[in-house]
């Protein structure tokens, strides 16, 4: 199944970049105000759907843009772009994230950022690779000497506590903080150790499957903001491992102090 997925996510990529030469023509709709789909991620995902279930006919598939097709015990997770903001504006920081879980566990994750030219991909227990190379998370153990990754869902989602508290606390305290605008690219870039982490609020579990294996098998770790997994994708910390419980502290005491807020009489 590997070589499989490697071969679509790859063809994938290739229709990205096809349509990429040609931004002008391409028809983009708005989901919610903020929140776009182009008619590449329809035909990536319709793609990526028909070469799953012609290959796999009993297993299921959750695709971003197309929702639930039922199966087995397998189950594809399909982001088609990730970054569909970032695509659209010809910008290169966008993915096609695809994870396999068996029985609800993530086995099998290929996240593919082709205008970066990089092919991210990890096995349960077998490591994680960019473009066939071994990738690990790099050794920085303070958030004084860590960059990280975040994104603002929460303001597209219109969630009632969004990421800027966390983002305005968080930035001073780090060396600094970037905004790439595809969580899965965020969460291989802290596998392979150009990111000391990423965070983000109201996220889905399309953006984040993939991703969260590649970095679990470069030595990282994901969970939600209390290091755990109950509320993961609402909540997403992925760290090097190093830094983890720091940037648990930082966000905890954001959190602490705004329920104190809304608590005072
Ligand atoms: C988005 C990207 C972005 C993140 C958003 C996601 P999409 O995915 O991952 O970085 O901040 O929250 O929704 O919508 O382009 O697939
Ligand atoms: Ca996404
Ligand atoms: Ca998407």
């Amino acid at each position: 199944m590997e070589q499989f997925l490697k071969e679509i996510i790859l063809e994938a990529g290739q229709m990205t970049l096809d349509f990429r030469a040609r931004l002008d023509k391409l028809a983009v709709r708005r989901k919610m105000d903020k929140d776009l789909v182009s008619e590449a991620d329809v035909a990536v995902e319709d793609f990526l759907v028909s070469r799953i279930q012609k290959r796999y006919p009993d297993h299921a598939i959750f695709g971003e843009e197309s929702g639930q097709h039922t199966g087995g015990q397998y189950r594809w997770i399909i982001d088609p772009i990730d970054g569909t903001t970032s695509f659209v504006h010809g910008q290169p920081y966008y993915s096609i994230s695809i994870a396999l879980e068996q029985a609800q566990n993530t086995i099998l994750a290929a996240v593919n950022a082709p205008a970066l030219g990089e092919l991210y991909t990890a096995r349960l227990g077998h490591g994680a690779f960019v473009n066939g190379s071994p990738i690990h998370v790099s050794p920085r153990s303070r958030l004084s000497d860590s960059v990280m990754a975040t994104g603002f869902a929460c303001i597209r989602r219109h969630s009632g506590f969004t990421n800027l508290p966390i983002f305005n606390r968080m930035t001073p305290i780090l060396r600094d903080v970037r905004r790439y605008g595809s969580a899965a690219v965020d969460l291989c870039y802290t596998a392979c150790g150009r990111l000391e982490g990423f965070w983000e609020m109201d996220l889905k579990i399309y953006d984040v499957a993939a991703g969260a294996l590649i970095l679990h098998e470069a030595g990282g770790r994901c969970t939600d903001f209390s290091g755990g997994s109950a509320r993961l994708y609402n909540e997403v910390l992925g760290t090097n491992g190093h830094i983890h419980t720091e940037a648990m502290g930082v966000i905890a005491g954001v959190i602490e102090g705004i329920d104190k807020k809304n608590k005072a009489p």
